[in-house]
C-alpha cells in the first residue's frame, strides 16, 4: 500500500451507499472495522487518515491523543457528542457532522411518539397482545386544537413546527436564534424565555443539542408550573429533559405522559428512576433509524469525507 493512499476507517454500521460512494471516489483505502476495544481504536487509528463514525464510537481523549496522522472525523448524523472536541482539536484533527440527512426522520419520530402518547397506542397494543379487549381505559385525546411546545427551532424543530401546525395544532416556539419573521412563515408564535412557554403547553417537545445551557432544561420546577397531564417528548439528546424529576412527575400525575427516544445513559442501566413508570413511552433512540436518514448521511458523510482528504477542505 502505498503511503500516500488516504485510509478511511469505518467503526459503525454505515449504510452501504456510503461505502459505495466513499469507493467510488477513487484514491482511498477503505477500511471496515465495527465492535473494537477502545485499545483496538486507538491502534487503528495510529494508521488512518479519517475515520467516519455514527454514535457507537466513542473518541474519547484516550483514542485520540498523540495521534498524529489522523486529520479528519466525520459523524454521519448531526450530534458530534460521542466525539471529544477539545481531544480532537488538540490532535489537529478536523470535525465534521451531517446536519441535514437525518431532519425529516427525525421529525417524524417526535409526531410518532406525539400520536402514540394521545392515543395510548403502545399500552393498547400491549393489552391486546395480553388477550385483552379494553376500550374505554385507552380513550385518548385529540391533537388538534391542542398547544404544543417547540423547545429549540433549528432544522428538526422546525420540521416538527411545520408538521404540527399541519395537524390544526397551536405551536408556540422557543429559541434565542430564531428570528421572529422566520418564526411567522413557519405559523409559530414565538417566545424569548422557556419559562413563557411553560405553563400554557398541552405538549412539550425539545429539539436542541445537550450543551451546559440545555442540560436539565425541562426540570422538576418547569414540570410543576406546567398544566397537570402535559406530555413531554424528547427524541433530541437524553438529559434536557431531567429524567429524575420526569420519573417523578410521571409516578404523582404532575406529567400525565412522556416519550423518551434518548436517555442520559444508552441503555438505562437497571437502576435508572424510569424503569416502570407510569405512561412513559420508551424507544431506543431511533429517531435517526430509517432507511432514508442512514444513506443520506452516510452519503453525506462519504463525500464530505472524501473532499476534505483530496482537497483539504
Ligand atoms: C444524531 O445525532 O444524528 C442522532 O442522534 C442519530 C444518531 O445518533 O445516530
Amino acid at each position: 500500500r502505498s503511503a500516500a493512499v488516504p485510509r478511511v476507517l469505518i467503526t459503525d454500521n454505515l449504510s452501504p451507499a456510503g461505502l459505495e460512494k466513499l469507493e467510488a471516489a477513487g484514491g482511498i483505502e477503505v477500511v471496515v472495522k465495527s465492535g473494537l476495544t477502545p485499545e483496538q481504536l486507538r491502534e487503528e487509528l495510529k494508521s488512518a487518515d479519517g475515520i467516519i463514525i455514527r454514535s457507537g464510537t466513542k473518541l474519547t481523549p484516550a483514542a485520540l491523543e498523540g495521534q498524529t496522522r489522523l486529520k479528519a472525523v466525520a459523524r454521519a448524523g448531526v450530534g458530534v457528542d460521542n466525539i471529544d472536541l477539545p481531544a480532537a482539536t488538540k490532535a489537529g484533527v478536523v470535525v465534521m457532522n451531517t446536519p441535514s440527512g437525518n431532519t425529516v426522520s427525525t421529525a417524524e419520530q417526535a409526531l410518532a411518539l406525539m400520536f402514540a402518547l394521545s392515543r395510548n397506542t403502545a399500552p393498547a397494543a400491549q393489552s391486546m397482545n395480553e388477550g385483552k379487549w379494553d376500550r374505554k381505559k385507552y380513550t385518548g385525546t385529540q391533537l388538534a386544537g391542542k398547544t404544543i411546545g417547540v423547545v429549540g427551532l433549528g432544522r428538526i424543530g422546525q420540521a416538527v413546527a411545520r408538521r404540527c401546525v399541519a395537524l390544526e395544532m397551536d405551536v408556540i416556539g422557543y429559541d434565542p436564534f430564531l428570528s421572529s419573521d422566520r418564526a411567522k412563515e413557519l405559523g409559530v408564535e414565538l417566545v424569548r424565555d422557556v419559562d413563557q412557554l411553560v405553563p400554557r403547553v398541552d405538549y412539550l417537545t425539545v429539539h436542541t443539542p445537550l450543551t451546559d445551557e440545555t442540560r436539565g432544561l425541562i426540570n422538576a420546577e418547569r414540570m410543576k408550573a406546567m398544566k397537570k397531564g402535559v406530555r413531554l417528548i424528547n427524541c433530541a439528546r437524553g438529559g434536557i429533559i431531567d429524567e429524575a424529576a420526569l420519573a417523578a412527575a410521571l409516578r404523582d400525575g404532575t406529567v400525565g405522559g412522556a416519550a423518551l427516544d434518548v436517555f442520559v445513559e444508552e441503555p438505562p442501566p437497571a437502576d435508572s428512576p424510569l424503569h416502570g413508570c407510569p405512561n412513559l413511552l420508551m424507544t431506543p433512540h431511533l429517531g435517526a433509524s430509517t432507511e432514508e436518514a442512514q444513506e443520506l448521511v452516510a452519503l453525506e458523510a462519504a463525500e464530505i469525507m472524501s473532499n476534505f482528504l483530496k482537497t483539504g477542505e
